[in-house]
């Protein structure tokens, strides 16, 4: 069969996208729909509901993946699978990992309203917990799928208010019974924006990533000694809030130290008892560095620990160093990558090679099946904000693409090694 010709419906995206934006949605345009929250929940009930009017079969394992099935006409052949996930970052944007759940939602609809039958089955997933924001760490639904992350430890995450992971997949209804496992996939396609500037900067319509940068995470505890803000002198004083402002400062400066073009974050921090007159005696903040160059993020690590060790003695102040959470870098799937260009350049769409600094659930997925990506441009390169957007032209030509990709995949009878 030829299907050269066929295209999603952009309005249907569109308009999926938006009633999604509705769930969770912040003032500031934006949405709020931490990992396994009532709005989660919401927004999961309303995927799945889409998923039953194209007669997916839909499979919900312990660790709340949800996963939607097309049926192929030979069912013994390993599908194809695309999705991302449903989650947010508080005060998210609209488009982070939700475009590449309706994208591929999007492609089954398509498939759906043509009556195509394909010759592998295909599977569409909304991975849980992808941003790591409510839960640390991020993408852990594909890292126990994958088998590089343990369930009990997963379940046994906690949040700020010490809520458990796997506690609050039961209280939202989707800790569901089939085993959370890998199983073979013919091929993987996540859809994503950028996240960044450089596709909008080089004037690039997609982008074809080839693969994903190493992520470290780290969290530093610093003890002081709470005392009197008004009688304790300045000599006299074990200020952990003071030792970490040195550290954030010192560690701020690693990445042009170590080259590699890392990135390191402090992105949250918890400051006790918090009292505007109280030296404070406790801080916890997080650490997140980033490089394509493997070695380089774990290098930059043992200086952390070495030097903010110095800091920490100066103060008075016992510190411990936890490295929380690595991930290799993720060199995607030589021929999915091509097959991405191909179909991108078919499209006549200006597009490049690059990596992604971001982290997505196909670092894991990479690790087990045959991986890539596809990329569409972020305006302004903003994301994990409330501005975070895409144009809609965009998210059509994106979704075009996973679409023949999909399609080319679901049709190649040979078994990949
Ligand atoms: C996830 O969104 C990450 O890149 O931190
Ligand atoms: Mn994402
Ligand atoms: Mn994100």
């Amino acid at each position: 069969m030829d299907y050269s010709n066929l295209r999603v419906n952009a309005k249907r995206l569109r308009s999926s996208l938006e009633e999604m934006a509705k769930i969770g949605g912040t003032p500031g345009g934006g949405v709020q729909r931490l990992t396994l929250t009532d709005e989660d929940k919401q927004a999961r009930d309303l995927f799945v509901r889409w998923l039953m009017e194209i007669d997916c079969e839909i499979t919900v394992d312990e660790m709340g993946n949800i996963f939607g099935r097309r049926p192929g006409r030979n069912n013994a052949l390993a599908p194809v699978m695309s999705g991302s996930h449903i989650d947010s970052q508080p005060k998210g944007g609209r488009f982070d990992g939700i475009l590449g759940v309706m994208g591929a939602l999007e492609v089954m609809r398509t498939l759906h309203d043509n009556g195509i039958q394909t010759e592998r089955p295909m599977v569409i997933v909304d991975w849980t917990n992808e941003e790591g924001s409510r839960f640390s760490p991020a993408m852990v639904g594909s890292g126990v799928w994958a088998g590089a992350l343990k369930l009990d430890w997963a379940y046994d995450r906690r949040d700020v208010n010490d809520k458990r992971l796997g506690d609050e997949l039961v209280r939202i209804g989707y800790k569901g019974g089939a085993p959370c496992k890998f199983f073979p996939v013919h091929c993987y396609y996540e859809f994503h924006i950028e996240q960044g500037p450089v596709l909008e900067r080089e004037r690039k319509k997609s982008s074809v990533h080839q693969g994903i940068v190493s992520l470290l995470w780290g969290d530093v505890y610093i003890t002081g000694e709470g005392n009197h803000a008004g009688t304790t002198p300045m000599d006299a004083r074990h200020d952990a809030l003071n030792a970490a402002a040195e550290m954030i400062l010192r560690i701020n400066r690693l990445p042009s130290r170590v080259g590699g073009n890392m990135l390191a974050t402090i992105g949250e921090i918890q400051n006790h008892p918090n009292s505007r007159n109280i030296i404070p005696d406790l801080v916890h903040f997080t650490v997140d560095f980033r490089a394509w160059e493997g070695d380089i993020a774990l290098h930059a690590w043992d200086l952390l620990c070495e030097e903010c060790q110095g800091i920490a003695d100066r103060y008075g102040c016992p510190a411990r160093f936890e490295k929380t959470w690595h991930v290799d870098r993720s060199p995607f799937d030589e021929k999915l990558v091509q097959r991405v260009l191909d179909v991108a350049t078919e499209f006549g769409y200006l597009n490049m090679l690059w990596v992604s600094g971001a982290g997505h659930d196909a670092s894991y997925t990479n690790q087990v099946c045959p991986t890539a990506m596809i990329f569409v441009p972020s305006i302004g390169g903003r994301s994990h904000v409330e501005v975070e957007n895409t144009r809609w032209e965009d998210c059509e030509a994106g979704c075009n693409v996973l679409l023949h990709c999909l399609l080319r995949g679901a049709n190649e009878l040979e078994q990949k090694k």
